[in-house]
Order: C-alpha cells, then sequence, then structure tokens
C-alpha cells in the first residue's frame, strides 16, 4: 500500500490544483546593507542572530544544489504549468544565492568566518552531486524547501509580529526570502511526486536530511558563537535557547508541520498560508 497519495487521488489532484495556481514570481532585489548594522541584528541576541548567519552562509551553495537537483528532471517534466514554475523555483533561488552572499558580506566584514562555513558546505554539496542518484539529490531538495516552507512559515503565519525583531535594514531580505519559499514551496515536491514518486524512500531522506540540517547548522552557529567572544553569555543564551525551545518556542510551533510530511496524503499545500502570504507581500512589496 502506498503510503502517500498517489498522484491521481483525489486529494493530491485538489492539493496540485493550489499548487498550480501558485503565482511564483521571480523578484530582483539588489540589496545593500549599510555599515552600521548592529553585530547582533535578530532580537539583539547573539545566538540568535549567529544562528541566522549560519544558515544564510550555507544559503548560496545550496540553493545552487537545489537548481542543480532539480534541473537534471526539468526535461522529463510534461505538464506546461509545473515546466513554467520550474523555471520560476531556478530563477527564485538563483537570487536567493546572489542576495544572500550580499548579506553575508557583511558578517564576513565584521569578522565572522562565513566563509567557512561556505565552504565546507559547498564540499558537502559536491560530494552528494557524485555519491547519490539524481533521485536523491531531488529528494534531499524535496526536504530541504519542507524545512524551508515551514520556517518561513513560522514568521508569515505564526509570530508574523517576529519580523520586527529582526533590525530594520536586514528585515526586508528575510521577508521576501520567505514569501518566494512559500510562493515555490510545492514545486521540487510535485516533480519528485510525478517522477520519482518514492514515498518511503522520501521520508527516510528527510531523517537523514533533518539530521545534517540541524549538525551542519549547529556546528556553524557555534564556531561563529565562539568567534563572538559570547559563548559565556548566559542570559543571551537562555534567552536564545527559550526562544527556539521554550514551551511556545519556534520548534514546538512547527513541529506538527514538519511531522505532517511523513503522513500518509502529505503535499506542502495541505498547509495553506496563501492569505497570510498575501498580507505580507502588499505591506513589503505592495503586490495585491
Ligand atoms: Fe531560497
Ligand atoms: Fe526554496
Amino acid at each position: 500500500m502506498n503510503m502517500f497519495a498517489s498522484p491521481s487521488s483525489s486529494k493530491a489532484i485538489q492539493y496540485r490544483q493550489v499548487s498550480a495556481s501558485i503565482d511564483i514570481s521571480v523578484r530582483s532585489m539588489d540589496f545593500t546593507f549599510p555599515d552600521e548594522i548592529p553585530e547582533f541584528w535578530f532580537s539583539n541576541n547573539p545566538l540568535l542572530t549567529l544562528l541566522l548567519t549560519a544558515l544564510s552562509s550555507a544559503f548560496p551553495d545550496g540553493e545552487r544544489q537545489f537548481i542543480h537537483s532539480v534541473r537534471h528532471y526539468q526535461n522529463k517534466i510534461e505538464d506546461p504549468i509545473l515546466l513554467q514554475q520550474v523555471r520560476a523555483f531556478i530563477g527564485q533561488e538563483a537570487h536567493h544565492g546572489k542576495e544572500h552572499d550580499v548579506l553575508n558580506g557583511v558578517m564576513l566584514k565584521k569578522g565572522y568566518p562565513v566563509d567557512r562555513i561556505y565552504k565546507r558546505f559547498k564540499k558537502m554539496n559536491r560530494l552528494m552531486q557524485t555519491q547519490f542518484s539524481p533521485a536523491h539529490q531531488l529528494a534531499c531538495t524535496v526536504c530541504m524547501e519542507h524545512l524551508t516552507a515551514i520556517l518561513s512559515d513560522y514568521f508569515i503565519s505564526t509570530a508574523p509580529e517576529d519580523l520586527a525583531l529582526f533590525n530594520v535594514h536586514l528585515r526586508k531580505i528575510w521577508v521576501w526570502h520567505a514569501i518566494e519559499e512559500t510562493e515555490h514551496k510545492a514545486v521540487a515536491f510535485d516533480v519528485y511526486q510525478s517522477l520519482v514518486n518514492r514515498p518511503y524512500f522520501l521520508r527516510l531522506v528527510m531523517l537523514e536530511t533533518t539530521l545534517s540540517f540541524v549538525l551542519v547548522t549547529g556546528r556553524g552557529t557555534i564556531e561563529l558563537l565562539r568567534h563572538s567572544g559570547r559563548q559565556r553569555d548566559l542570559k543571551g543564551l537562555y534567552q536564545g535557547l527559550g526562544y527556539l525551545f521554550g514551551r511556545k518556542g519556534l520548534v514546538r510551533n512547527i513541529s506538527k508541520a514538519y511531522l505532517d510530511f511523513f503522513s500518509a496524503d502529505f503535499h506542502p499545500w495541505q498547509h495553506d498560508n496563501r492569505n497570510m502570504m498575501r498580507l505580507l507581500k502588499n505591506q513589503y512589496f505592495n503586490e495585491q
């Protein structure tokens, strides 16, 4: 028995219809950041800022790996809407990499070894390209897209008021990235479902991806934190850990959406956050 909905089940068709209706816009941003951005630009907290910095350091090459994994299947896609969405997905991810390079430059200028994290992650991706099958690489992308979608949704639907915790000069790049991750959250999944469709394998890859995501991000954060000299700032650590793992913390809030990935008829658009996304698009990009 296939525990994921078959691509022809009524629920799968319903989700795919939502997916197909999403207008995925490639926005060219050209962000610049002034030098006076404070060192700890999220909630004035070293741990949380450096966690986001570790994520941002891995983004540029991570986004390129996502593109690489999807491109492999591009010629086999028959659905013209999905093909169009794959092109937009590639465009969006390429821009994310470029803009996060600029943000990473800000932290590099402040002396943080973000280039070391970047290079280490790049090596890992090259290894993946030589050791993993195309289906395995695509599955990794599907899983990473789920992780980025639920993290984005935390700031879009669950706690949009927390966007105010970003320094004003950096808020827009994170909002922009969260919106676009939401717009294209089902693209890799739809490609996987239509051309690979090995649900059990995908679940195993989710466990593998989650573990490596936690290890890579955790290691990067600890490195950056040591560099900041704030690794013994107990108040800052307590506040940061509380934000992440507290009773009303981020991890608790996204855990249900994370686990939904393992359920029978999972599809990224079963978490329908179009309305909240529309509000942010309107607020930050004057889009209707
Ligand atoms: Fe992205
Ligand atoms: Fe993405």
